[in-house]
């Protein structure tokens, strides 16, 4: 009996390869968008994040109410599947900030398919915007592996990382109806000598981001190769000058990390300075003074600070409401508020330790009537915290488990492979 099953299966393997897609797809895989459950009260918005499941990426969607509290609405299909990068299997599976990125102004959402090297894009609909739609269809990352995405302040550009062998960057019009195009000369690669998926978490690309002004696109990237040490071969910023039709320039300038930086990972812009805040997974976290910028090195009001009891601070963003700018580490799930004088130097670190497992990663910070909110994605706890935030203080008022409910509605997550919150407001 077991010898026949065998060979009935070997014979269907067999038959697989030698015919292979579209009949090889893999079983469980799901395309189907899921529905948590209808809206109730007032709905000032929505918050984000990706499965990256590799048998079908999704992007569960919940409402935010009028007090900032989460209901899960959707999880719609993302147009492809996930992957993990295969440094641990743990939680933050792209070693990235940014897997999601949106244009509330514009109502159109950008994410990537990790497993499928694909971008799509999606609209909005505002009055309820877990309702997402696809425009056109997901476009080729033109690399390996894409896992961060960038939009322009007009969102009608997109740009992205990839972070396996093809690495690099690739940019795209948006089109509000048909989606995504690419742009010609914007396939620049970084070139880490990366496997697909990446080795990781040395030696990868982290963040995107637009300069201010849209001149420049920055890219965060880990130590200079998987295996070489990190002390002594740290990380780097990759910057391409962007020209008026929306092509890059041919080469990047390696801008050095401030010095005892190792692994910039995320960059959050610092208001009105030209000076960017990022987190660093083994120093800490940057200020990157931009001041000189076109001398090829970092500006004399760059520094590096560690956080007490550091292990991997990857994530970064800014609070509006309180001026401070939060870091998070992923692996002892600790939330730093960091205070800045004018002169960019840090006045005050303040660690909100989390429950110790909930590795802690990805996050987004909006006001909602007049305080600032934190989303942040509590991986290995699957669910997502929400937090008020106050200076010097932080109040946890909601934490939305997804486990039980992803279940019940059929939608396979692993809280190894969840990554990306980005929030939209009305
Ligand atoms: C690329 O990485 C492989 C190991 O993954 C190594 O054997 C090879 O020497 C590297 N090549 C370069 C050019 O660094
Ligand atoms: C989190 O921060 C607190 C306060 O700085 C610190 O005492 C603690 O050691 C940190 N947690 C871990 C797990 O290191
Ligand atoms: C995830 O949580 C489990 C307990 O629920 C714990 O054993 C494990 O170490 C945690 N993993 C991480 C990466 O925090």
């Amino acid at each position: 009996m077991q010898l026949s099953l065998a060979s009935v299966i070997l014979s269907v393997l067999l038959a697989c390869q030698a015919n292979p897609a579209p009949r090889c797809k893999a079983p469980g895989h799901t395309t189907s968008d899921k529905y948590f459950g209808d809206a109730s009260g007032d709905i000032v918005g929505a918050a984000y994040f990706l499965t990256d499941e590799p048998t079908g990426n999704f992007i569960v969607g919940s409402d935010i109410g009028s007090d900032g509290l989460l209901t899960l609405r959707r999880a719609v299909h993302a147009g492809g599947v996930g992957a993990h990068g295969l440094h641990d299997l743990g939680p933050d599976p792209l070693f990235s900030q940014g897997c999601i990125d949106l244009s509330a102004e514009k109502h159109v959402l950008v994410t990537v398919n990790p497993g499928s090297n694909t971008v799509a894009a999606f609209k909005i609909d505002p009055t309820d915007p877990t309702n997402l739609k696809m425009l056109g269809k997901p476009v080729d990352s033109h690399g390996d592996f894409p896992a961060s995405v960038a939009l322009n302040k007009a969102a009608d550009r997109a740009c992205i990382i990839n972070s396996g062998t093809h690495d690099g960057v690739s940019c795209y019009s948006i089109d509000a109806k048909k989606g995504l195009y690419e742009i010609p000369n914007t396939v620049r690669p970084v070139g880490l000598n990366q496997t697909t998926p990446p080795t990781g978490t040395s030696g990868t690309l982290s963040n995107i981001i637009f300069s201010e002004d849209e001149t420049k696109l920055y890219v965060a990237v880990k130590g200079t190769d998987p295996a070489i040490n990190v002390d002594t071969h740290p990380g780097f910023f990759a910057v391409w000058d962007i020209q008026h039709d929306g092509s890059l320039s041919e080469k990047y300038t390696r801008i050095p990390v401030p010095e005892g930086g190792k692994q910039p990972f995320a960059m959050t812009p610092i208001p009105n300075e030209n000076a960017i805040l990022g987190a660093d997974g083994a120093a800490g976290f940057y200020v990157w003074d931009l001041e000189t910028i076109d001398q090829g090195v970092p500006g004399p009001r760059s520094s590096v600070t560690p956080v007490e009891g550091q292990s991997s601070v990857c994530w970064s963003r800014y609070s509006s409401c309180t001026g401070n700018f939060y870091v998070v580490d992923g692996v002892i799930s600790n939330i730093t508020q960091v205070t800045l004088d004018e002169n960019l130097k840090p006045t005050k670190v303040m660690n909100f330790p989390q429950d110790i497992f909930d590795a802690t990663i990805d996050f987004e910070i909006v006001p909602i009537n007049d305080q600032d909110h934190m989303y942040i994605l509590a991986a290995n706890a699957t669910a997502v915290h929400v937090m008020q935030l106050a200076p010097d203080e932080m109040t946890r008022i909601q934490s939305l488990d997804f486990s039980v409910a992803a279940s019940t509605v059929g939608l396979t997550i692993d809280p190894n492979n969840v990554q990306g919150m980005k929030v939209f407001l009305k």
